[in-house]
């Protein structure tokens, strides 16, 4: 956090000139004490590369293969991912696998390979390894999709952590997608980008980087074949990359380029090649499948940070219903704690919030809470005395509380990589489900402390359990928000056996989906913002954690009527489907731009009600096969150039291509579409793809377009179940997968299978397998006829 980014802190919580202000300033200059003494001097540094290959021990897999200043483990694992640890590192401990790791595949050895090298083939992958350590990636068909340069280390003669660098090439075609949560993608330009988590410190718009999540996951589209790369360590590092440019006839191909480097911790990675959604599906088989979230949280939800008191939420319950306006789940922020304090409620403001939130519930209206990991440093403070007694905290290397300052003012922080300080923060949320919450959205875990100056952090040198091994900061900061979030959803696991929990974090690392989803965060208002928060859903999603969607409107300010309901739309096709706002920023409730916003709005509510049980189903699909909901156009056609490029548009599902208006005055938009045909559901106007199309994007809707032959489940006036079948194409056939609601608990939903064709001149749905035969079963109604 810079100086600028701290007046902006310091002001929202009214601290300039206050006793907190004063107590910021101390904070942030004792921490920077701590750092300067406690981190060890960085000492001489000695570089190290593997050099020559000398030996070759097998082993399930692959086996190890011995240079003359390193080894490489190669082992290939049932999955068909590939596990690479150079120096001894192993798949575990790993704070993003969802188990252990899987096992190897027996079928996979190495065997020689030209010039002393060594080289394993399998199903998927070959992996080659040159004599000095180089390794490359190839297809089943020899095609080389990324080829890592023998690493370098530099190593402290203390023994300290050694950094260490690594280099690879990747095809002249490829694109680089991932890394966590980027504002400037999806595709992510040129430049380095920085893995350690951050809140920027005010609210953000596109190139600002880092934010709340990074992770070291790359996506590398190629026309070859797509592959994963995740670098399991969890330090402070850095990628950069750089795209290659392709000769295109008139001179060489230049390849592209990543470096990875690492401040330390063990250079181990996994790699997965295939298309993206069997890539995915081996990233979520491997950090484990996303969380459902129940049906109520695939609804509209509204917060605001600044509900003074029940009244006034019950005024927006009443705004909605008054109206005719769908809502399932209201959020309240920090300002229904007890003076900022996580954990209690203003008993004055809220006077009976348990009361309240079952009536709430009662009307179909969920009840969500924030929480905050910083705990108010004072005694009497029930969080603060339990946790003490628990040793909870984290603490710095001569043993004191390390304390920064957040909004209860003075605070410490749990440390989240300790079992047992997990176990006593699980304890914690029964306090929140007695008050009647549902669900839980888990911020400022990035960990924030203000700053004066330094980052707006805990120091490097703080220590951490990290699972009973010890550490600092540096290697526990990226996964200090995982580890809340698995407190979080083991506490809601057992205090509500019956119901799936439905968390949601700012931050996070990979292997985060299991816990649950995110959110944008603090997103800038302003159209730029609008671009980045689709950035950061769409690259989230590649990263394996499908469920997140920005704050409507921005954080900050007033949109202008035509932003909040661009936003609006665009919302309304994201899986987290959330109004937000700062204290202080203007309204962001559907009614307060006029009538014609609102009278559009509606119209975006009430789709979205429709669309519930397509979300349901995206969100099943989700969880048994790693794919998001948001998916960028290229998703079933990576080889095509055009659509690998195009960021303005993504497909929801498999039926879907949602094309949002991301420019003030715009009515029309071009719309790139991938192969087939695509229907106009608004005018039910067919058109051929692969190509761009210029459509109308009224104010009153964006461009949406259904799947030639697709089954789309939607939820009929009777509140039932019907398919919406977009007719194939003359002479082509279709189908869909179906989700039924299976309610909010466990029972495993019936996945059923649709097909569509064209016979005797009309459109047949067939149900495959089904108990009463082809008939789907379901009411059906077939679109796009006349098109
Ligand atoms: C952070 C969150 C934001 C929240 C605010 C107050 O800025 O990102 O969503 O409203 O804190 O709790």
């Amino acid at each position: 956090m810079n100086g600028r980014d701290l007046v902006r802190s310091v002001k929202a919580v009214g601290m300039v000139g206050t006793a907190q202000g004063l107590r910021t300033v101390r904070s942030s200059w004792r921490r920077w004490r701590a750092d300067a003494a406690a981190l060890e001097p960085p000492g001489a540094e000695r570089a190290r590369v593997p050099g020559a290959v000398t030996a070759m021990e097998p082993e399930p897999g692959g086996g190890v293969v011995r240079f003359a200043r390193a080894e490489l483990r190669v082992r290939v694992t049932a999955g068909g991912a590939v596990f690479l640890g150079w120096d001894g590192a192993a798949p575990e401990p790993s704070y993003a696998l969802a188990c252990r790791s899987p096992e190897p595949d027996p079928r996979a050895v190495l065997e020689p390979d030209t010039e002393g090298g060594w080289r394993v083939v399998s199903e998927r992958v070959t992996v080659v390894v040159s004599r000095y350590g180089a390794v490359e990636l190839r297809t089943p068909g020899g095609v080389t999709l990324r080829r890592d340069l023998p690493p370098r280390w530099w190593e402290r003669a203390d023994g300290g952590a050694a950094r260490w660098v690594q280099r690879s090439e990747v095809p002249a075609d490829a694109r680089f997608f991932g890394l966590g949560g980027r504002s400037s993608g999806p595709r992510l330009r040129n430049g380095t980008y920085r893995l350690w988590n951050t809140d920027p410190g005010g609210s953000f718009g596109p190139g600002d980087d880092p934010l709340y999540i990074t992770m070291p996951v790359q996506m590398v589209v190629a026309d070859a074949a797509t592959h994963l790369v995740f670098h399991d360590n969890t330090w402070e590092g850095a990628v950069s990359v750089h795209e290659g440019v392709e000769g295109a006839g008139s001179g060489h191909d230049r390849v592209g380029s990543c470096e990875v480097r690492m401040s330390g911790g063990p250079l181990r990675y996994w790699a997965m090649v295939g298309t993206p959604a069997r890539v995915l599906h081996s990233w979520a088989s491997l950090t484990g499948p996303p969380a459902l979230p129940p049906s109520w949280a695939l609804g509209h939800h509204h917060a605001r940070w600044g509900f003074g008191s029940e009244q006034e939420v019950r005024r927006i319950v009443a705004g909605y219903q008054e109206r005719g306006l769908p809502l399932d789940a209201v959020h309240l922020d920090i300002d229904h704690y007890e003076a900022h304090q996580v954990f209690t409620v203003d008993r004055d403001r809220f006077p009976k919030l348990p009361q309240f939130a079952d009536e709430l519930r009662k009307g179909g209206i969920r009840l969500v809470s924030i929480v905050d990991p910083a705990v108010k440093s004072e005694r009497g403070v029930e969080a603060y005395d339990s946790g003490v007694a628990a040793d909870a905290f984290v603490r710095d290397a001569t043993g004191r509380l390390v304390r920064g300052v957040v909004w209860p003012g003075e605070s410490v922080f749990p440390d989240f990589t300790d079992p047992r300080a997990r176990e006593w923060w699980a304890t914690l949320y029964k306090e929140r489900v007695d008050q009647g919450f549902s669900g839980f959205w888990h911020d400022m875990n990035e960990p924030v402390s203000f700053a004066a100056f330094g980052e707006a952090t805990l120091p490097r040198s703080a220590r951490h359990s990290l699972e009973g091994r010890g550490g600092d900061h540096r290697e526990a900061h990226n996964v200090y928000a995982l580890g809340m979030a698995r407190a979080g959803y083991g506490a809601l696991r057992e205090l509500h056996p019956e119901e799936r929990p439905f968390l949601f974090s700012r931050s996070g690392w990979a292997g985060m989906q299991r816990y649950g989803g995110t959110w944008s965060g603090d997103v800038s208002t302003g159209w730029p913002g609008l671009r980045a928060s689709l950035s950061l859903v769409l690259g989230l999603g590649l990263c394996g954690v499908p469920y997140s969607g920005p704050d409507v409107g921005g954080f900050d300010g007033s949109p202008s009527p035509e932003l909040y309901l661009r936003w609006f739309q665009l919302g309304a096709y994201l899986p987290l489907f959330r109004t937000h706002a700062a204290i202080g920023a203007g309204r962001r409730e559907p009614w307060g731009f006029g009538d014609e916003v609102l009278g559009h709005a509606r119209e975006v509510l009430v789709e979205r009600r429709r669309l519930l049980p397509y979300f349901v189903t995206l969100a099943h699909l989700a969880r048994r096969t790693g794919a998001p909901y948001v998916r960028p156009v290229w998703w079933g056609n990576p080889e095509d150039r055009a659509l690998r490029d195009c960021e303005d548009a993504f497909l929801l599902g498999d039926s879907l291509l949602v094309a949002p208006v991301l420019e003030s005055g715009a009515v029309r938009r071009a719309v790139r579409l991938p192969p087939g045909r695509w229907y106009d559901t608004a005018t039910g106007r067919a058109y051929e793809g692969p190509g761009k199309v210029l459509v109308d994007a009224p104010l009153s809707r964006i461009p949406v377009f259904a799947r030639g032959g697709t089954v789309l489940p939607v939820r009929g006036c009777d509140g039932g179940l019907e398919l919406e079948v977009w007719a194939p194409a003359e002479g082509r056939s279709g189908g869909g997968l179906v989700v039924a609601d299976a309610g909010d608990g466990w029972a495993e939903a019936e996945l059923e299978r649709f097909t569509t064709r064209w016979t005797e001149g009309r459109v047949v749905v067939e149900r495959e397998g089904g108990e009463d035969g082809p008939a789907p079963g379901r009411p059906v109604r077939v679109r796009g006829l006349d098109g």
